[in-house]
């Protein structure tokens, strides 16, 4: 009998104990991440009329919370008007490049906490269609954020469509561009890489890059060929050069963001005048994954989807060498305009 009572007080302890460690591990993991998420501009702790809406403000940003669920477009029009929240046109956009990395940048861009980030990519700019429908209609696209945060969206069909920087300089023209390159015949390889998932999703057949990429007439270099095109950075810069000093334009090397993400974020940060927030802690290694995945805290986690990171085919190493000579001069030219030099081949 008295062995049963023991073994049950034993019992009632552990259970008690585990509640504690859980209720303890809730918290440090709450605090951790709410002391990391400090408002950037000094706004009092508390508000809402009256102050009768006692939130502090750090813990409305706890991004995978409240705000989470205001840009789900969960917010009802009592919560806007209490927490002030706002849909913000873009205060930089990421205009390319198409297989570059832009998902990754801007997922990145998203740890900090006076960014938010739009989703979907909107295609305002590059599509007449919904260009036509105004720039309300372009804001009503844009999350709910705070009056201080700014707003990104990646959309890399603006970098190669020829009416878009006139319409980004029309909407705001001293906006802040944001362009992530990669070496130019890798970012051709996965563009087509891209191309060629989808035709086989459909149970289609489709040409091999080689064929494509290299004229079988002249047996030169493709320009006709839109990956071959699109990674030809210099001549698409010129044409937004037209209208945006060199200045507004920040270069992000994708190919180190893949490898080494923090220094490059950082650039990122001092480009938009961000106070440095992005710190190791919100990047891991996953090496399943075999990119660096991010870490809002030590609750929330998450990597990109298998869309990116894909597996390239193997291509001739003539085509290969060729492209990279017929790249080489664009290069150049590419660094010299934007003062970044890039350790292409
Ligand atoms: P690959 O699929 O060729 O490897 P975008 O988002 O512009 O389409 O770019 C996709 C590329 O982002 C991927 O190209 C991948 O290499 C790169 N990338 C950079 N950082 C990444 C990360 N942390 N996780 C997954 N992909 C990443």
């Amino acid at each position: 009998m008295l062995f049963k009572q023991q073994a049950l007080l034993r019992q009632k302890l552990l259970v008690l104990g585990s509640l504690a460690i859980g209720s303890l591990l809730y918290l440090v993991a709450r605090v951790g991440s709410l002391d990391r998420l400090q408002p950037l501009c000094p706004i009092d702790g508390r508000f809402g009329p009256h102050g009768q809406e006692e939130i502090p403000l750090r813990a409305l940003q706890f991004k995978r919370g409240l705000l989470h669920e205001f840009r789900k477009g969960n917010a009802t029009k009592e919560q806007i008007r209490l927490h002030n929240l706002v849909q913000q046109l873009p205060k930089a956009i990421i205009i390319g490049v198409r297989k570059g990395g832009t998902r990754a940048l801007l997922e990145m861009l998203n740890l900090h906490p006076a960014v938010v980030k739009a989703s979907q990519e909107i295609h305002f700019f590059d599509n007449d269609e919904n260009y036509a429908k105004g720039i309300e209609w372009y804001r009503k696209k844009m999350p709910f954020s705070y009056p201080h945060q700014i707003t990104i969206e990646k959309s890399p069909a603006y970098f190669i469509t020829e009416e878009v920087p006139e319409r980004i300089y029309k909407m705001n023209s001293s906006i802040k561009l944001l362009i992530i390159v990669r070496e130019p015949t890798t970012r051709a390889i996965s563009d087509y890489t891209q191309v060629l998932e989808g035709k086989e999703r459909k149970n289609k057949t489709y040409y091999k890059f080689e064929k494509l990429a290299i004229d079988p007439n002249t047996c030169e270099v493709n320009t006709k060929y839109k990956a071959v095109r699109t990674s030809i950075y210099t001549k698409h810069l010129e044409r937004w050069l037209k209208y945006f000093p060199i200045e507004q334009f920040h270069i992000v090397d994708g190919d180190r963001l893949i490898t080494e993400p923090l220094p490059e974020l950082q650039l990122v940060e001092k480009f938009l005048n961000l106070p440095p927030r992005i710190s190791q802690y919100n990047l891991y290694f996953n090496a399943t994954r075999g990119f660096y995945c991010l870490r809002f805290n030590i609750v929330f986690n998450k990597c990109l989807a298998g869309s990116k990171g894909r597996i390239h085919p193997e291509v001739d190493t003539s085509v290969i060498t060729k492209l990279r000579k017929f790249f080489h001069p664009f290069n150049q030219k590419f660094y010299q305009i934007t003062g970044r030099t890039l350790n292409w081949p």
